[in-house]
């Protein structure tokens, strides 16, 4: 083997091996900065070595070219549907229909999450193909779709000769707000629940949008294997464990169908804390060779259930609508309803998306209305109890002017949004602003909704650059406001002018462009004076810049209006440039994981001060982690701690090795 080709395997090696960490065990084992360098000289030595490229490599899981159409695939082994119950008389049923066959048995609980089922297929440890579950005999190849998702694994740990399995694909809860409210400030069509975004995100035709979508997938069922004798269920989860596959960890052995349903019920408390939805827990025999006795039905083996949980929706009352203007301009209706206790909250408000939905809905204020949570949080009108009115109810009809600058409504053809395009629209500014001094961005502490609605009201902030030449003789004749807050915020707004350029750019509110492409951003274009000048193919050189976002970030540096705010905000003073990594920050090159709950901080607040002095912050504890805060009850990861003897930090010692 020549060296370069010595090298790329053993780039892939490595890095395969740290994807598994990070994405499969979620304990990273080196910095980000580490894994990209590694990353990066693999693309490299790949883009002069063509002929050296594998489809294992893990530079291969994007860039396909975008499909026509999706071929089909035939299923080596038909993927089952499940029989649900709804009861512990249920369960008891199935229970007896087992045992008539097979006495002496135990049971597997699993959650059963709400995805797209998917069928893999990896031969000689290579991932060979995806598809989806289609009619059951037959479905969709979306290999291409598949190869995107970083918790998946291109090659096994083990050359097993041919290993085909189930699992789920999801989006994330978190996942799923994003890209929704994605959608909504471009006018889009949202999706109804994070099952709907995942078949979409799967089913895209262009991998490279699929990969912007952070989907991940868990597997519970080894369909086919061949070099291996596997008996049971734990024992095949166990398996599929250690060839590097995502198995959900919660799955529990059960002696009776009574445990099962007390698993059932656990659930049923915990699932609104889970990040992923779910909708019931899936019961299996777990030894194979009784399952071979029960055999199967057309479309369901005899020896799972499928428990589903009562859906979460409730009745209540819409009081009244009303109507919004974000920051890009979109009017929108929020439902204010009678309150209700719903998936673990109290639910007084639901957004309403858009107008047409309304319609299409035929809801009216006054109306009983049954509310649930899509993707387990976001509240929202399932459809109006027609047979509740009473004639009092009245129609909900969209704007035709702005409600805070009474500019007109407009719509563009095709969207479902209806606009207010004055840029200088009070409301919009107030958004704008919001967003501006968010955590996310400028991070400007005090500067929240209530004061930005005082600043806007008295027209001392007529645009974004206006904070930076405000006075305190001004802010004291603001209710509320006395020297000393007045003296607060003053410095919490000059503070803030020293901020990375990756918060500026992310507070300018560009489309497309969140924290974290800003923060690639600014690591790689380094000047604000840059972004000015930038081109959409310099920008798209860029790993992780795609199309779009490249011609978004274009567009907004040829607007004379974003050019004009940025002039005055450079005369403000604000840092335009990025910083050097600083090494030289108090806590650099450790690593922190803060769990429990502090009392004088919030746990994102925790973070932030650890990365503001270069240290880093990981999800869980590893032989790596150097200290572990501690606040109230803290889990599990204080006894991992404990075990690899990590020093411990209470709160009050935190704030002390910090020096505060
Ligand atoms: S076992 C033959 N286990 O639920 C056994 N299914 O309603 C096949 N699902 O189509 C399925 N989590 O997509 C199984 N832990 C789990 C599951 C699970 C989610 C899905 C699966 C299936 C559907 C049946």
């Amino acid at each position: 083997m020549s060296d370069i080709a010595a090298r790329i395997n053993e780039l892939r090696q490595k890095i395969l091996e740290y994807d598994y960490y990070y994405y499969v065990l979620d304990d990273p084992l080196i910095p980000d900065s580490e894994y990209d360098k590694l990353m990066k000289e693999l693309v490299q030595l790949e883009s002069v070595n063509p002929d050296l490229i594998t489809p294992d490599s893990p530079t291969q899981r994007v860039g396909g070219k975008p499909l026509e159409g999706f071929e089909t695939i035939t299923h080596r082994t038909a993927l089952l549907s499940l029989d649900n119950a709804f009861s512990l008389a249920d369960l008891k049923d199935f229970d007896k229909r087992v045992r008539r066959v097979v006495e002496d048995i135990d049971y597997v609980a699993e959650i059963k999450i709400d995805g797209v089922s998917i069928a893999l297929v990896y031969e000689n440890g290579i991932l060979q193909s995806a598809a989806t579950r289609g009619d059951g005999s037959i479905g969709e190849d979306v290999t291409s779709n598949v190869r995107t998702i970083k918790n998946i694994p291109l090659r096994l740990q083990e050359p097993i000769p041919r290993l085909e399995i189930r699992g789920e694909i999801y989006m994330p809860k978190k996942e799923f707000v994003r890209l929704n409210k994605d959608k909504e400030e471009k006018g889009e069509k949202n999706f109804a629940n994070p099952r709907n975004a995942a078949a979409g995100s799967l089913r895209q035709l262009d991998p490279q949008i699929s990969a912007q979508r952070a989907l991940a997938g868990f597997f519970y069922d080894i369909l086919y294997i061949e070099g291996l004798n596997i008996d049971s269920q734990i024992e095949g989860l166990d398996f599929l464990k250690k060839m590097g596959l995502s198995v959900n960890p919660s799955f529990k052995r059960c002696a009776n169908i009574e445990d099962a349903y007390e698993y059932c019920q656990d659930l049923l408390d915990k699932r609104h804390d889970l990040p992923y939805e779910i909708d019931g827990v899936v019961i299996k025999v777990n030894s194979y060779s009784p399952r071979e006795l029960l055999g199967q039905t057309a479309k369901s083996p005899r020896w799972a259930i499928a428990y589903k949980f009562p859906a979460e929706e409730k009745e209540t009352k819409l009081l009244d609508v009303e109507i919004n203007v974000g920051r890009t301009g979109i009017i929108a209706p929020t439902a204010l309803l009678e309150p209700v206790s719903l998936a673990g909250t109290t639910v007084s408000r639901a957004s309403m998306h858009n107008f047409d939905l309304v319609k299409e809905k035929d809801i009216k204020v006054g109306d009983t209305v049954l509310v649930h949570k899509a993707g387990d949080i976001i509240p929202e009108i399932i459809k109006p109890i027609v047979e509740k009115r009473t004639g009092e109810e009245e129609e909900i009809t969209p704007p035709e002017f702005c409600p805070a600058c009474s500019s007109e409504a407009q719509r563009t053809e095709g969207e479902v949004a209806y606009k207010c395009e004055n840029i200088n629209c009070p409301a919009r500014l107030k958004e704008s602003l919001i967003f501006f001094a968010s955590k996310a961005a400028m991070d400007i502490g005090g500067l929240g909704p209530a004061v930005i609605e005082q600043l806007v009201e008295a027209g001392l902030v007529k645009n974004i650059s206006d904070l930076y030449s405000l006075k305190e003789q001004d802010l004291v004749k603001l209710e509320r406001f006395g020297p000393k807050s007045a003296h607060n915020l003053l410095n919490a707004i000059e503070a803030s002018k020293q901020r990375p350029l990756y918060r500026l750019i992310t507070a300018l509110g560009i489309k497309h462009i969140g924290a974290k492409t800003a923060s690639i951003l600014a690591e790689n274009i380094q000047h604000l004076d840059e972004f000015e000048k930038v081109e959409v193919d310099e920008l798209t050189a860029i790993p992780e810049i795609g199309e779009k976002m490249a011609e978004s970030i274009v567009a907004f540096f040829n607007e004379p209006r974003n050019l004009d705010l940025i002039e005055k905000l450079k005369k403000a003073g604000l840092n335009i440039e990025e910083e050097k990594k600083s090494q030289e920050g108090s806590l650099s090159g450790l690593t922190f994981v803060v769990t429990g709950t502090l009392s004088s901080l919030t746990r994102p607040e925790a973070i932030k001060k650890i990365e503001d002095k270069g240290g880093k912050v990981t999800g869980s504890v590893s032989k790596k982690t150097n200290y572990l805060v501690v606040g109230e009850d803290p889990g599990s990861k204080y006894d991992k701690a404990v075990k690899l003897g990590i020093t411990i930090l209470t709160e009050e010692g935190f704030l002390s090795l910090i020096g505060e």
